[in-house]
């Protein structure tokens, strides 16, 4: 596969205008964009269908946690929009991944649902303060079965867990990464990180690379950078 078909960009940003001027940035190299919370609630569903408008594929992310009732009715409204992946947090537990599955299969569009593991921020003092004792690698593979159970076949991990994520759930995975970072940049807020190369090479199907573009001096150099790494991890 092009490079350019595992490489999505979050957009983070509080408006409409200042993700669309990094999207102009970018030129013809990204063909995937990811609408998180806080230009969702800034923008609206416009952002999502001024970008499909422009031909790109697009990733709403706004990690659907609420009763299944709710969760299936966001499921509804988010496929209308036209968006290719929407998430929802696995720690909603089954009857709400059951909810959200069906409410995906009834719509015309079908989004491919995905569900959010551990945050990539999460360090193990972090989860073990939320309740969990387990490791993060283990409450990951945890709530994996769980959503894959409840027939989700999407699973947004972090890097250095989605070696033992790919092997545990096969080929037919589809395994969205974020906490990319470069050998050079910050980790920021991110605590389990690693390169393109080696979460590609250890199995996910896209990386998601947020700041190290969108913060760059030169954003379209950045994400020139990052396909290069990617194109390389593929060729290997
Ligand atoms: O700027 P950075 O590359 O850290 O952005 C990562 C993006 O991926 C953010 O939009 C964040 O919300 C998202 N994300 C994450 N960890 C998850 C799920 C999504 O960092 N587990």
């Amino acid at each position: 596969m092009p490079a350019r078909d595992h490489l999505i960009v979050a957009l983070d940003f509080p408006t409409a205008v200042d993700a669309l001027v990094l999207v102009d940035r970018l030129e013809d190299q990204i063909l995937w964009y990811k609408v998180g919370l806080e230009l969702y609630l800034a923008a609206g569903p416009s952002i999502v269908e001024s970008l499909r408008s422009r031909g790109f594929n697009v990733f709403v992310d706004l990690k659907l946690h609420d009763i299944p009732n709710t969760v299936a009715g966001a499921v509804r409204s988010l496929s209308t929009l036209g968006a290719s992946f929407v998430t929802v947090h696995a720690a909603g537990g089954r009857p709400m991944l059951l909810a959200a599955a069906e409410a995906a299969a009834q719509s015309t569009h079908p989004p491919q649902l995905l569900a959010v593991t551990v945050l990539t921020s999460i360090d193990p003092q972090t989860l073990a303060e939320t309740g969990v004792l387990d490791s993060p690698a283990g409450q990951v593979l945890r709530l994996g079965a769980l959503a894959h159970a409840a027939g989700i076949n999407g699973l947004v991990c972090s890097p250095q867990e989605v070696a033992q994520v790919r092997k545990t759930f096969g080929p037919e995975s589809t395994l969205v990464v974020p906490g990319i970072r470069l050998a050079t940049s910050a980790p920021d807020d991110q605590s389990r990180t690693a390169t393109p190369s080696a979460a590609l090479a250890d199995g996910a199907s896209y990386i998601v690379v947020g700041r190290p573009i969108s913060q760059s001096a030169n954003p379209a150099q950045a994400a020139a950078n990052i396909l290069d790494q990617i194109a390389s991890a593929d060729e290997q």
